[in-house]
């Protein structure tokens, strides 16, 4: 067994997603080999700026590969989210005084980020799992380029769909899903093992409480800061799920890795729906289906310990600052 668990972010930064990134960072369980790209909760260049930035804010001095991938769903015009996370995705603090970003962000690109993907799971002699907190672009697009390294991966995690929650784009998709569902499907269809965190478990772990961001605030570490300001920021502009609250939909991903007790799982062959109808983006369950295809089943958290579940990431986000 490997000390710690090798993974690669896949990400459209996004305020949850920057706290999902924190929270892997801060989190000895994990070692964060690279960190990709893909359009999403706002455009690849803008969300390639926010992924540098946060490396060099959460991460300075680690070294940690930063990989630059799609600009658009493999068959789809692209669609956004600044309406959840900002013009910049991260809630307006790039422009804020003590956080600006500086204009040379988005020059420390490493390489294509579905080649990263590809060369992290192939080259690593542990089996690297991919984290998924965008639409699965990337990921569909390593699965096509090279078949045969992504079957070296220990599996994929992702954040998507909705089994029986609703969505939060339509009534039956959620976002990531509904913005590049052929690659969502495609992700379903790999055979690899996949695990996926719909909105059923997300809209049960929510950051509602003010002392989250006054602990963060108060604490002198930098990272602490700016991780208080980013929800302080997030919470004051509405930039929020469901009742004013923050929703931690990345964060749960990364959380099914760091603590699967926590999850009650079930197993369930997926697709995902296509077309520009009310099934784009829905994920289903084949035996809803009949007509549908066989596929290998993936790991779908149901529920969550919540509770327990906030408690553990918002301690994590807390000593982010923390020394070694
Ligand atoms: C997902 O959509 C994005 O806006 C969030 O970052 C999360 O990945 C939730 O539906
Ligand atoms: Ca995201």
């Amino acid at each position: 067994m490997p000390a710690s668990i090798p993974v690669v972010i896949d990400t459209d930064p996004g305020v949850d997603d920057a706290l999902a990134l924190a929270l892997a960072l801060a989190s000895p369980e994990l070692s964060v080999r690279a960190v990709t790209t893909v359009a999403g909760n706002v455009d690849l260049a803008t969300g390639t700026a926010n992924a540098g930035y946060l490396l060099r804010i959460l991460a300075p001095g680690r070294g940690i590969r930063l990989g630059q991938g799609c600009a658009k769903p493999l068959a789809r015009d692209l669609v956004t989210a600044e309406e959840v996370h900002g013009s910049d995705g991260l809630a307006g603090i790039t422009g804020h005084e003590g956080w600006r970003r500086r204009s040379a962000d988005s020059t420390d690109i490493a390489a294509d980020a579905v080649d990263v993907i590809i060369e992290e799971v192939a080259q690593s002699p542990e089996p690297v799992t991919v984290i998924a907190l965008g639409p699965l672009t990337n990921v569909a697009a390593a699965l096509q380029r090279d078949p045969a390294a992504m079957r070296r991966a220990a599996g994929i995690v992702v954040m998507g769909g909705s089994l029986h929650a609703g969505g939060n784009v339509t009534p039956r998709a959620e976002f990531n899903f509904y913005v590049d569902p052929e690659a969502a499907d495609a992700v379903m269809a790999s055979g690899l093992p996949v695990v996926v965190t719909p909105l059923d478990v997300t809209h049960q772990l929510a950051v509602s409480d003010e002392t989250v961001e006054s602990r963060l605030l108060s604490r002198p570490e930098p990272r602490s800061a700016f991780l208080g300001e980013l929800i302080r920021r997030a919470r004051a502009e509405q930039f929020t799920g469901r009742g004013g609250k923050l929703l931690l939909h990345d964060p749960a991903a990364v959380a099914t890795l760091l603590w699967p007790e926590l999850f009650t799982m079930q197993s369930h062959a997926l697709t995902v729906g296509g077309g520009d109808g009310d099934q784009r983006g829905a994920m289903r369950p084949t035996t809803d289906n009949d007509a549908g295809p066989e596929r290998t089943p993936s790991q779908v958290a149901v529920d969550v310990a919540a509770d327990s579940a906030v408690k553990r990431i918002v301690e994590r986000l807390v000593a982010v600052g923390d020394p070694g």
